[in-house]
């Protein structure tokens, strides 16, 4: 059996795949206020897709992540969770969505044989929500996540990105409302990947000091080890009972060492870390009349050409040219 081994040994059976740039929030740290989509002939098709996904199964893919942009927005999705569900060597597909049109397609995913829901969620406050945003509608992504239990997600996750000076104020409520709910929260430190490139390295609210407040709030948290290989989130316990808060600490503590991913972009480019500075061109192949073994050489290429680590902070550190949206969280 294939497996898609890199220069440093690490295996890769992941593959997120984003299905759209277009979005109907526009999240500071992720797009810019006004943007430009691309055309929809440039972005693969259900085919595509599809094709693609199979190739990478057989070269040693297991598991499938659908991105976007938000992936609820490509009309049907619920028919591509399917056609995945359906490749053989794909052990589980699950979905990234900011939760707003959960309420119309929670049912058919779960029908469609989708695993897991990770819904973006950063404040429970409407006021920080669209401070955020720059859009209206957590009452509708609260009505999802809802609809989304309802409809038979068990693991229900939430993200939430951190950053200083515009999230510290909604930490704690949106812990306790996590906690209520019995929703796996998960705070992720700010990468820069943002399209208005803000980012600075004094605005990334650290997973520790996020920990911190928590600890001052609500009470003593302790570190779970880490159980899953490709697992980039550290989970801690409340140890006073009541659940889980994990931490993707992608700045100050890189789990770049046991990344087991890879990417294919929206417009059909594979990429092998969020960080890439080039990208492997499968839509040519695809639409050139390339045949499978060249898609798998493709994908083993990028793979081969992945670096040790990201480097943020270092002074070679090149941003990519692509913001989040483009890319596929
Ligand atoms: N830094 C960290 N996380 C980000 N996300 C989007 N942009 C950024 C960024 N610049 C998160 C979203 C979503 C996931 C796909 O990526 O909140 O949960
Ligand atoms: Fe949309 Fe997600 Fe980007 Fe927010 S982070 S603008 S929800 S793609």
């Amino acid at each position: 059996m294939s497996r898609l081994v890199d220069g440093f040994g690490r295996v890769h059976t992941d593959l997120r795949i984003s299905v759209t740039d277009r979005c109907n929030l526009r999240c500071t740290y992720c797009m810019p206020a006004e943007v430009v989509f691309r055309p929809r002939e440039e972005l693969l098709s259900f085919e595509e897709i599809g094709r693609v996904t199979k190739v990478a199964a057989a070269e040693g893919i297991r598991t499938i992540r659908l991105t976007g942009g938000e992936p609820l927005l490509r009309r049907d999705l619920a028919l591509l969770v399917r056609m995945l569900v359906a490749v053989p060597g794909i052990a589980e597909v699950s979905l990234t969505t900011n939760g707003l049109l959960l309420v119309e397609q929670a049912a058919a995913l779960a029908d469609a044989g989708l695993a897991r829901l990770n819904v973006s969620l950063d404040a429970v406050g409407e006021p920080a929500f669209e401070r955020i945003t720059r859009r209206t509608g957590l009452d509708r992504v609260l009505a999802g996540l809802a609809a989304a239990r309802r409809a038979g997600f068990a693991a229900l996750r939430v993200n939430a990105v951190s950053i200083r000076g515009l999230t510290e104020g909604e930490i704690v409520v949106l812990a306790e409302f996590c906690r209520r709910e019995d929703l796996h929260l998960r705070f992720i430190e700010f990468m820069p990947l943002d399209a208005d490139q803000a980012w600075r390295e004094t605005s990334v609210l650290s997973g520790a000091e996020v920990r911190s407040i928590l600890e001052r709030e609500l009470g003593r948290l302790e570190p779970l080890p880490v159980t899953d290989r490709g697992q980039p989130a550290v989970d801690w316990r409340w140890v006073d009972g009541g659940g889980l808060v994990g931490f993707i600490d992608a700045v100050t503590s890189p789990f770049c060492d046991r990344c087991d991913r890879l990417r294919l972009t929206a417009d059909g480019q594979f990429r092998n870390c969020l960080f890439s500075t080039t990208e492997w061109d499968a839509r040519s192949l695809l639409r050139g009349g390339g045949d499978d073994a060249e898609i798998a050489a493709l994908l083993r290429a990028c793979v081969g050409a992945k670096r040790a680590a990201h480097g943020i902070g270092s002074p070679a550190f090149e941003r990519p040219t692509r913001a989040m949206y483009q890319i596929g969280g």
